[in-house]
């Protein structure tokens, strides 16, 4: 059990003024920290000391990995790279050596709100957490925690009353990219900005609401991870349920981070705990040849779960998400598909598809309404035609300088909370790990066939649009 009391919570509204990185010569390091480093400094004139805390390497390791990241990335500019090298400091060590957090208190110097970065596998968050406390690193300070936040429900609420032992919850900054992505914060926006569609936007009008987060590409290098985790744990408990809160909450009083996230949390406490009845799981044949990955791995690299909400707004309308690896193209689509209108005036029963809204959120960004429209002629039959709302991509902040960026200014909106995430597992823990292996699919489909049965009788699942210029993987 830890020993540290809490900090003083002096964070508030401060800037922080250092930023310190568990896991620096790590993947998300390179991948996402640095170009998002060298966006803050570009964009918001960030100057501060920069911290890596890792095992092995030193500063000029580290210098030249940063640089390496931003080349890769396209970010070369000359002047971002010298004022981000310059700041980069390193504290070499392990993350259970409480002698590394004693040196990275004498780094800190004159840091009074550190920002520290957890992005090492979840099992240390524990154990760091606890040494920043006990090292004095965490006063004034703010932590930013990776997900997966945990491993199930249980093992969630004790990271949390470590957490909370040594933090209060305002330094807590549990991250979700997702959630700093632009297309989730404009569904925030679209809902709450206009006023047309909150009459319909209930049981009486809308018939169901699918969610997609299809991947074209495997787990690649990312083997030993993911074998430990699965489709459930790596995204679905985080993304794609926080996704869902924002499309299915009731209007924020505010927006203040609290009045919404009160709203997220109280979506997620309405859903039931998934049943085995309720999902379906897939792994994609090959899998099991992946470095890292078990040969008998019964993990699972596609899911489909159906969801109930027991909400006024949401009673008996299904929610289902679908994701996987391996699909036939990468997009994340939400779909809510109206009800049909009460009498069929054109005789045009079927087939016909029921007016939708889609909401696209990755690659690219789109919103869209279906509609039927009629045919020129005579004769009183339509066709369906998609009205765009609104289109963009490319020109949006990337969602982990977003994320660094509001953290640092002690902006909590975009960060999962306590309770949520807490609800979060509670959803999907009884699914979690089942005895049975899951059902294998060939890549480049779009996952088992018996991900049907997850849908109500009246629902089909609908694939997400290419992106234009990409090619759809052949089966
Ligand atoms: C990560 C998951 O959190 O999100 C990955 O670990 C997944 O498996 C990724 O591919 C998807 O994020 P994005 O922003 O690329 O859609």
């Amino acid at each position: 059990m830890p020993n540290s009391r809490p900090a003083r919570d002096t964070a508030g509204s401060t800037r922080s003024d250092a930023f310190v990185f568990f896991g620096a010569t790590g993947d998300l390091a390179y991948k996402e920290i640095f170009p998002a480093l060298a966006g803050l400094i570009r964009d918001d004139d960030w100057a501060m000391p920069i911290i890596g805390v890792a095992r092995h390497g030193d500063v000029v390791s580290l210098r030249a990995r940063a640089q390496a990241s931003l080349e890769a990335h396209g970010l070369a500019d000359p002047s971002v790279l010298e004022r981000l090298q310059a700041m980069i400091r390193f504290v070499a060590g392990s993350d259970d050596d409480p002698d590394t957090f004693r040196r990275l208190r004498a780094e800190l110097g004159a840091a009074a709100h550190p920002l520290h970065y957890l992005a090492i596998p979840p099992a240390l968050f524990g154990t760091v957490v606890q040494l920043l406390g006990r090292s004095g690193c965490a006063a004034g300070a703010r932590v930013i925690v990776e997900k997966p936040f945990g491993r199930d429900h249980a093992s969630a609420r004790r990271l949390n009353a470590v957490l909370r032992s040594v933090f209060s919850e305002r330094q807590v900054f549990r991250i979700d990219h997702y959630l700093g992505k632009e297309p989730v914060q404009n569904l925030l926006y679209f809902r709450f900005a206009n006023r047309f569609l909150e009459p319909i936007w209930n049981e009486r009008h809308v018939a169901s609401v699918q969610i997609t987060m299809a991947e074209a590409f495997d787990v690649a290098d990312r083997g030993a991870f993911y074998d430990a985790t699965g489709a459930i744990r790596d995204v679905v408990q985080n993304h794609l349920l926080q996704s869902l809160t924002i499309l299915a909450m009731e209007p924020p009083s505010g927006q203040t981070p609290e009045a919404i996230r009160n709203e997220q949390f109280k979506v997620l406490d309405s859903i039931r705990p998934l049943r085995p009845a309720d999902v379906v799981r897939g792994q994609y044949t090959g899998y099991r040849r992946v470095v890292g990955v078990a040969t008998d791995s019964r993990t699972e690299t596609y899911a489909a779960v159906r969801l109930h909400l027991d909400t006024w707004r949401w009673a008996g309308v299904p929610f289902v998400i679908r994701t996987g690896k391996c699909l036939p193209l990468t997009a994340t689509e939400i779909l809510v598909e109206l009800k049909r209108p009460p009498l069929d005036v054109f005789g045009e029963r079927e087939p016909r598809d029921a007016n939708y809204l889609r909401f696209r959120l990755t690659p690219d960004m789109s919103i869209s309404l279906s509609a039927r429209a009629k045919r020129p002629g005579e004769r009183m039959v339509g066709e369906e035609v998609e009205l765009f709302a609104a289109h963009q991509s490319g020109t949006e902040r990337p969602p982990y300088e977003r994320l660094l960026g509001d953290a640092a200014r002690g902006d909590q909106m975009l960060f999962a909370r306590e309770d949520t995430v807490e609800a979060a597992w509670r959803i999907v823990d009884p699914i979690l790990d089942p005895p049975d292996a899951p059902l294998p699919y060939r890549p480049g489909t779009w996952g088992p066939k018996a991900a049907e049965t997850v849908l109500a009788p009246s629902m089909r699942w609908h694939a997400p649009a290419p992106t234009p210029g990409t090619t759809v993987a052949a089966p």
